[in-house]
């Protein structure tokens, strides 16, 4: 059996053999446990109960940190904002916190954080939310808004209220372990992508169902993608201590997607009784993205992960699918669109300084066994603003609708790669099966107006945009729909 190639309709083929680049992956599994708390916290401001705060007015007592902000910073953003964490400041006591509580409502209110990429807008409603979605809701955002105006109060920590267990960062009953070969310093001020090749040492073919990536400095460490190398080539690109350059991708073809992680993400699991499958004598390739501190040197020695084995052969055959990166027209109205820029034919070309330029790919998936799509995730460069795909089905099933926002993510940030996974069961995800129609629109602002570009420009030493096309470079771009799939190995073998 041969795996991501298992089915190769129109596009997808395109797509594996230019992306063999592509990115990222998995969204985390497990329950979410937020919403709990947080309708509590929002009840008790909307009651204005228990805020502890000394108020003889007889309105509403404003909240405060211990009663009402403390329990939402926990469950929400210190497993970034925490001392040696990812985030540049800590948010784990009243101390650290108070000083930032206008911006931290800012921050909220203008959806930079938490960082959640994933988004309902007028045009894009998936039928599922997200698990572990980390986003406040209006209730929660009013509360912080209302805790800063009054002063950020501290409330009384005697009688504090019960903080959320933070997500919980071990893949439960995690088999082996696979850490980096060697370790790297990273300094200065430029991003550094590396890939790193590890021998697994399988001899018979490993079913995975689990994935845990650990940051082995989370300071630097910004995101991790771990591919399987089905043919072992990784290990011709590395050097000595067993690491090569390599931006968004493996730097090698017949490679296929198991697993990303971006700080704050629980561990990986797969729906139930659906696995991905490493072959024997495969390697993996562990890609790292490291942001430099920008005050000194930082090592990272030890990024590592855990993968957890199914017990058996599954009855779904799990797979990260890249679909997009189409460079042409197919005819008939498929594959990529007309762009408004073409001066070549159809072509995807995004010109220096147009800060408002879309393409479109309309991709028809033919012969394709039917496919479950557990997650969901975009891909572009620094130059992407917006990503939208769209599900066409060519015969709805059911209450199936004739055509599904399957995900948006309006405010692209290449630093939040990641895919998100559907809170729902694997029989009611949106289905892809033979015949349907994926549409994907791109926008992108290639102009200095866009701060990723000024600064993709400034790591390669230019100062004016340049033509943009398709491609695996920094400056090149990418239009790419990432999706978990599980499709049933009877349909297949
Ligand atoms: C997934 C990790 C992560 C989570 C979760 C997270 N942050 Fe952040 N935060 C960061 C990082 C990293 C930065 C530094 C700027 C950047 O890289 O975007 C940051 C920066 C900030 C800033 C500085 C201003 C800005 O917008 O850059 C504020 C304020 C902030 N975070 C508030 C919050 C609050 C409030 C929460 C929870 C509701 C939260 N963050 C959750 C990682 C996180």
């Amino acid at each position: 059996m041969s795996h991501a190639l298992v089915f190769a309709p129109r596009g997808i083929a395109h797509a594996l053999t230019i992306t063999a680049v592509a990115m990222f992956g998995c969204g985390g599994g497990g329950q979410t446990t937020e919403a709990s708390a947080t309708e509590a916290s929002a009840t008790s401001t909307e009651s204005g109960t228990d805020s502890g705060t000394d108020s003889d007015s007889g309105e509403a007592a404003a909240p405060t940190w211990h009663q009402d902000i403390a329990p939402l910073v926990a469950g929400r953003c210190a497993g970034c904002h925490e001392a040696g964490g990812i985030a540049p400041f800590s948010l784990t006591s009243y101390e650290d916190a108070k000083g930032w509580a206008s911006l931290l409502a800012d921050a909220i209110e203008d959806g930079s954080m938490p960082p959640f990429l994933a988004a309902e807008t007028d045009e894009c409603q998936p039928r599922h939310g997200w698990k572990n979605d980390l986003r406040l809701n209006d209730a929660e955002q009013a509360l912080l808004r209302a805790w800063a105006d009054a002063g950020a109060p501290e409330g009384d920590p005697t009688n504090a209220a019960p903080l959320p267990e933070p997500p919980s960062t071990d893949l439960a009953d995690a088999d082996e372990s696979f850490m980096i070969p060697s370790g790297i310093t990273v300094d200065g001020n430029k991003d550094k992508f590396v890939c790193y090749s590890i021998d697994p040492g399988y001899d018979l073919d490993a079913w995975i169902n689990g994935i845990q990536i650990r940051p082995g400095n989370p300071k630097i460490v910004h995101h991790v993608l771990i591919y399987i190398d089905e043919n072992g080539t990784s290990a011709d690109l590395a050097d000595e201590n067993g690491q090569y350059d390599c931006f968004g991708g493996p730097g090698i073809g017949n490679t296929s997607l198991i697993g990303a992680w971006a700080p704050g993400m629980p561990p990986s699991e797969t729906p139930p009784d659906t696995a991905y499958r490493i072959a024997a004598g495969a390697r993996i390739i562990v890609n790292v993205h490291y942001h430099p501190t920008g005050s000194g040197p930082e090592v990272d020695d030890s990024t590592s992960l855990d993968l957890r084995y199914h017990p058996s052969l599954p009855t779904y055959l799990a797979l990260m699918q890249l679909i997009g990166n189409e460079y042409s027209s197919w005819g008939d109205g498929f594959g990529l669109q007309p762009g408004p820029n073409d001066d070549n034919g159809i072509q995807f070309k995004i010109p220096a300084g147009a800060d408002e330029h879309s393409e479109t790919m309309i991709l028809r998936l033919d012969d394709i066994p039917d496919l479950r799509i557990f997650a969901a995730g975009t891909h572009m460069h620094y130059v992407g603003t917006n990503m939208q795909v769209q599900l066409k089905h060519a015969n709805p099933q059911g209450d199936e609708p004739d055509t599904e926002c399957l995900v948006e993510t309006p405010d692209w940030d290449f630093g939040w790669q990641r895919t998100y996974d559907y809170d729902a069961p694997l029989d009611q995800v949106p289905q892809i099966r033979s015949g349907d129609q994926l549409y994907l629109r791109c926008d992108y602002n290639n102009s200095l107006s866009n701060p990723f570009v000024v600064d993709a420009l400034n790591q390669q030493n230019l100062d004016a945009p340049v033509d943009v096309y398709l491609g695996e470079e920094t400056l090149d771009e990418m239009c790419l729909g990432v999706f978990g799939v599980a499709l049933k190995l009877s349909d297949i073998l």
